[in-house]
C-alpha cells in the first residue's frame, strides 16, 4: 500500500486578535485545507489569540521578546521550539515584530503573511486607516511570501473590497477580514498542493 504524504506543519504567528489564526483552523477542520497547525506562537502574552488556540486545542507558546538582548536571540529561541514541533512553514497573522534577516533565511521561501492591502499600496501597520484617508475607492487584501523588507515578497494571491461612500474604519475592517479568512486558507492550499516557483526573485508562478 502506498504510504500518505505527510501533511505540511505549520506554525501561526499572532500578536493580537488571532482572527486569520481561527479561520485557518476552521478550514483545516472542515477538510478545505490540507496542513496540520504545530503551535500558535505568539510575542503578547495578552493576545486574544490565545483563548481562541485553547478553545480550538491548538497548543500555544509564548516567549517574551523582552528577555532577549537583540532580535535575532530571540528568534533563535522561537527557531528552536519551531524546530523540536518540526514546523516546516511560518504562517503571519497580524505578527507586529520584524523578522530579521537571519530567520528569513532560515525559513526561505517558507514564510507567508496577509495584509490589508492591495500590495504595493498602503504598506505599514494601518493600511486599512491609510486608505481610507488617502480616499481611494478599491482596497483590499494581499497574500505574499515574506522577503528582507516590509510588506514586500513574491504575491500569491490578491482580492479587492471596494470601499463604500459611507464607510469608516470599523465597517471597512470587517469586509476586509471577512475577505482574508477566506483567501489565507485558499493561498496556502496553494502553496502546499501546487507546484509553484519564484521568477527573479519577485513574481510567484505556478509550474
Ligand atoms: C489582519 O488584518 C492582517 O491582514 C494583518 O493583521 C490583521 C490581523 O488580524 N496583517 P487577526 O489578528 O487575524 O484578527
Amino acid at each position: 500500500m502506498a504510504k500518505k504524504k505527510p501533511l505540511p506543519k505549520i506554525a501561526v504567528f499572532c500578536s493580537g486578535r488571532g482572527s486569520n489564526f481561527e479561520a485557518i483552523a476552521k478550514s483545516i477542520a472542515k477538510g478545505g485545507l490540507r496542513c496540520e497547525i504545530a503551535c500558535m506562537f505568539s510575542d503578547n502574552s495578552e493576545a486574544y489569540a490565545f483563548t481562541r488556540a485553547e478553545r480550538l486545542d491548538i497548543p500555544s507558546i509564548y516567549i517574551n521578546p523582552k528577555s532577549f538582548n537583540s532580535r535575532e536571540d530571540y528568534e533563535k529561541a522561537i527557531v528552536k521550539e519551531l524546530k523540536f514541533l518540526s514546523v516546516e512553514w511560518i504562517v503571519l497573522a497580524g505578527y507586529m515584530r520584524l523578522l530579521t534577516p537571519y530567520f528569513i533565511k532560515k525559513y526561505k521561501n517558507r514564510i507567508v503573511n496577509i495584509h490589508p492591502s492591495l500590495l504595493p499600496a498602503f504598506k505599514g501597520a494601518d493600511a486599512i486607516g491609510d486608505a481610507l484617508s488617502y480616499g481611494v475607492k478599491v482596497t483590499g487584501v494581499t497574500v505574499h511570501l515574506v522577503d528582507e523588507q516590509m510588506d514586500n515578497g513574491p504575491i500569491i494571491l490578491q482580492k479587492a473590497v471596494e470601499i463604500k461612500e459611507d464607510d469608516n474604519r470599523e465597517s471597512l475592517a470587517d469586509r476586509i477580514h471577512r475577505v482574508e479568512h477566506k483567501l489565507y486558507p485558499q493561498a496556502l492550499n496553494i502553496l502546499f498542493s501546487r507546484n509553484w516557483k519564484v521568477v527573479k526573485k519577485r513574481r510567484f508562478v505556478l509550474s
